[in-house]
């Protein structure tokens, strides 16, 4: 129908003013695609694109846009903070599930898929966890079996409604922690030794066999830091490998794309490599969060213009890089936003010494800022030979 309308179109365009002048304006053509949400944008490659979800903002009256946004422009839908042990165990024993639930009945109206995040992590644990550990009251062995409970309670009630689950997040050290050489990290190595991801895994396994089990971290979007043995990339890749070569469930690999314009960062080729390297270990692999913040200096903070065109820009330049890379390997299942406005980001409540902000898609006022455009040109323009349709992972067992 629409395509015997722009013929109609074009051959009267044709009779009356000659071919050259035959082609239907925009709003006539049967297809704009930048008229096109980046979900189905994404689609096109059976690449889901996600965003972080705040509950608070999502259920805020005064907040119609964040809802619609949510709805209209993603695919798959992360909770920033409900799925995480604070917000579902608060005090021992129980669990407050409301928060989470909506989360998944909303992505559920939706048609959205839901990442789970996060099984196993050093932050935002319960106090009567951390407490209990400190003083002695919860020795190791009580330690593993509450984290074994805590998997398996999570993974169970949600069975066959996550997509993928961060089963593990942020395990391993960086390259300016103490000691300055790589290691397993945080609060379970130290109490539990680094067994304790192939445990996670097997756990969430057993109580969900349907999920994409990811292993989660930042700073692992390419490899070379120039030494070796200080590259977080490939200690992640080793530990990977590691836990596939003992048979350990593990589906993927989350790259979550905290980056900021300050630095130097990583061009295309450089991210598509290691995309493809995981790959070639039979993983899938994920953007879970990104985002590209820049410092408020002075100058952006009066509006000047001069400080704060380059920092869109620049923020824009690595939200690309990180699309186009995923983009670029088709076990690169889903691209996450950490959050899409600046209304509603972590960034400048967390990165506040020196101020930074300007890290999403979207301005404050829900504006698409260039970092958005960007993302649309990227779905739009990539196609065969190079991009090809996602491969459909089975959860391994
Ligand atoms: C952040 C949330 O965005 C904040 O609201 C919260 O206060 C702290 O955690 N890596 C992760 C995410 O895996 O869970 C973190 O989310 C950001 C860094």
């Amino acid at each position: 129908m629409m395509l015997r309308r722009w013929m109609a179109a074009g051959l009267v365009a044709v009779a009356t003013a000659g071919v050259l002048n035959a082609v239907p304006a925009a709003a006539e053509r049967p297809y704009d695609p930048t008229a096109q949400s980046l979900r189905a944008l994404g689609q096109r490659h059976g690449l889901y694109v996600g965003t972080a979800v705040d509950m608070a903002a999502l259920a805020d009256p005064a907040e119609p846009r964040y809802r619609e946004i949510v709805r209209d422009e993603f695919s798959t839908v992360t909770a920033e903070n409900v799925m995480k042990w604070e917000s579902l165990e608060p005090t021992r024993g129980t669990y407050d599930w409301s928060a989470a639930d909506e989360l998944v009945a909303t992505a559920r109206r939706n048609g959205q898929k839901v990442r789970g995040h996060v099984l196993v992590w050093h932050s935002q644990l319960p106090k009567w966890l951390t407490d209990g550990v400190a003083d002695g009251s919860i020795d190791n062995t009580e330690l593993r079996s509450i984290l074994r409970k805590h998997i398996t309670t999570v993974a169970s009630r949600y069975r066959g409604r996550i997509w993928q689950w961060d089963v593990v997040n942020e395990a391993v050290s960086d390259p300016w922690d103490t000691p300055s050489t790589l290691h397993y990290k945080g609060f379970w190595a130290e109490h539990l030794g680094p067994g304790y991801v192939a445990d996670a895994f097997r756990w969430a396994r057993a109580a969900d066999p349907t999920a994409l089990l990811f292993y989660n971290d930042y700073n692992i979007e390419a490899f070379g830091s120039g030494d070796p043995a200080n590259d977080k990339t490939q200690f992640v890749y080793d530990m990977v490998k590691g836990l596939l070569a003992r048979g350990v469930p593990i589906d993927g690999v989350g790259s979550q794309g905290h980056l900021g314009t300050q630095y130097g960062n990583y061009d295309t080729l450089q991210v598509a490599d290691a995309l493809h390297r995981f790959a070639g270990l039979g993983l899938s692999t994920a953007f879970t969060e990104v985002d590209v913040r820049s410092r408020l200096t002075d100058g952006v903070q009066a509006g000047d213009s001069e400080e704060i065109n380059p920092r869109l820009q620049a923020s824009a330049a690595n939200f690309h890089v990180l699309l186009q890379a995923c983009l670029a390997e088709p076990r690169c299942l889903s691209f996450t936003v950490w959050g899409f406005t600046d209304r509603h980001s972590w960034v400048p409540g967390t990165f506040d010494d020196p101020p930074q902000g300007l890290a999403t898609i979207y301005d404050e006022n829900y504006q698409p800022k260039r970092a958005y455009q960007v993302m649309k040109a990227d779905l739009i323009y990539a196609g065969p030979p190079y991009v090809r349709m996602r491969a459909t992972p089975k959860p391994r067992r």
